[in-house]
């Protein structure tokens, strides 16, 4: 009882922590203005807040906004990497049109580092949408936006983003401990393919991708009921953007967000106020771990063992193999034969491999794609690039199938022709939702 006390009563001093701010009613600050750090931001109708904060046991101050009605999750920081380790911290928006965050003796901490000088007033403005925006009289665009800035957390509208030109790339970066938001080990980015995919990186190795953009959704993510999000991946011949529209009428919030254990959640607000709950939380199992059956094998949850190699492949080693451990993966029992004695199989419903050495020609059709794999040698599968209408395009692989999983629902119409030696293809040694052609 007086520990149900004790934690009540916690919970509510960290909310009234937070609380307890005076709000300057209002979503804008203008040039020479301040914000000092038991002020707050507040968006227009009060969906975000933003203003100082200290994590968990931390001294440091930072810049951070969050939902007003739930600010237990702190959904972006400016300084992240730059904390007020004094004190007392200020926002100003600067005589040269940037803001910046001051310490006690007034030095500067963090700056939005924008060169060109401003014209007329410069404005900082909280929008409903959670993009807090610097911007002038004089121009519809922004000065600068905290949507290029991503955290950890992805808002609706807001994008992950890879710039081919440029290589700019905007992504979501783990908070470092739950007491520290300076950049930790995982991000999700769009990984820097004509085919975009998002791909989950503890440091440099890959944990989990989604499979690649098949022109309605990510081959991999089936997961996600389309009645609370509707996800985007588009290109303007430079950049690739992924972005989500939520669905207002069953939820207040949704967010995407990567967590310090290295994992991307998908969490919902039912209600304003309400808490954050975990819609959804990748990898939660194992065919999701990226590779886990090792090259050539195929990820199967509805059996046991979850890892087989595909049709026409035989385990590297049987020994690793029989003892469960699938890195050493899968080889060929009968090499491709060229000269008109390959064919075919074709596998529905799958995760498309891992696009490592591949081609990809959106003019091609099915038919051109097939001939296109079967004159070359090197190449050892291939598939439409776009499911939609149909299909168009054409993808081809070279080299060993990495990250390659069946999916149970019927709904994913994704297939691929993985090319086998002729005699391969009559040994139908297990039973796979395939067909020969
Ligand atoms: C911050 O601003 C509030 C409201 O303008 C004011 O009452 C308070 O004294 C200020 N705090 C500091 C430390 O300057
Ligand atoms: C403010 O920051 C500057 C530069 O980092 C530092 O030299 C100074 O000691 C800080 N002031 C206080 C009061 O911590
Ligand atoms: C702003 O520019 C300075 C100097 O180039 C740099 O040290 C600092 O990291 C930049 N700050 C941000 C937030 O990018
Ligand atoms: C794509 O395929 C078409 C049709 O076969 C061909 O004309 C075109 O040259 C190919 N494009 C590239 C970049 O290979
Ligand atoms: C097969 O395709 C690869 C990749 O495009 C290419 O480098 C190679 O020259 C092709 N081989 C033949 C025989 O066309």
């Amino acid at each position: 009882m007086e520990r149900t006390f004790s934690l009540a009563l916690l919970f509510s001093f960290i909310s009234a922590s937070i609380f307890l701010k005076s709000a300057i009613a209002a979503d804008t600050i203008a040039s020479k203005q301040s914000l000092n750090d038991t002020e707050t931001l507040i968006s227009a109708n009060e969906v975000f807040e933003l203003g100082f904060f200290s994590p968990g046991n931390s001294k440091n101050k930072y810049l951070g906004m969050w939902y007003k009605r739930t600010p237990g999750k702190v959904v972006w920081v400016a300084n992240r990497d730059n904390p007020i380790t004094n004190t007392y911290g200020e926002l100003v928006v600067s005589e040269n049109g940037n803001f910046v965050l001051l310490n006690q003796s007034k030095s500067t901490i963090w700056s939005s580092n924008i060169s060109s000088v401003a014209k007329s007033p410069v404005f900082l403005q909280l929008l409903d949408s959670g993009n807090l925006v610097l911007r002038d009289d004089t121009s519809l665009n922004y000065l600068w936006q905290s949507f290029d800035y991503p955290c950890d957390t992805l808002l609706p509208d807001m994008k992950i983003s890879w710039d081919k030109d440029s290589g700019r790339e905007r992504y979501l970066t783990s908070w470092t401990a739950p007491d520290d938001p300076s950049s930790g080990d995982s991000t999700y980015k769009i990984e820097h393919k004509e085919l975009p995919q998002l791909v989950l990186f503890l440091g440099s190795a890959k944990r989990y991708r989604t499979g690649a953009w098949d022109g309605v959704r990510f081959t991999g993510l089936t997961a996600i009921p389309n009645s609370v999000i509707r996800p985007f991946a588009e290109s303007d011949g430079h950049e690739w953007s992924y972005w989500f529209e939520q669905n207002k009428d069953e939820f207040f919030a949704t967010v995407i967000t990567v967590t310090q254990s290295s994992s991307v959640q998908r969490l919902v607000l039912k209600d304003e106020g309400s808490e954050w709950n975990v819609l959804y939380s990748i990898p939660n199992q194992p065919c999701n771990n990226y590779g886990n059956c090792g090259a050539n094998g195929i990820c199967r949850l509805s059996k046991i063992p979850t890892c087989e190699c595909l049709q026409g492949f035989v385990p590297k080693s049987d020994k690793e193999w029989k003892a469960f451990t699938w890195t050493s993966g899968c080889v060929r029992r009968t090499l491709l034969e060229c000269r008109g004695g390959d064919r075919f199989l074709h596998l529905l419903g799958v995760k498309l491999p891992d696009l490592l050495e591949f081609l990809v020609n959106k003019s091609m059709n099915l038919e051109e794609c097939k001939a296109k794999c079967l004159s070359n040698y090197s190449c050892t599968a291939c598939a439409n690039s776009d499911i939609r209408n149909g299909g168009s395009g054409c993808v081809l692989w070279f080299g060993d199938f990495i990250d390659l999983r069946e999916f149970i629902q019927e709904d994913n119409e994704q297939s691929i022709y993985i090319k086998l030696a002729s005699s391969e293809l009559g040994k139908d040694f297990f039973h796979l939702k395939s067909t020969l052609r």
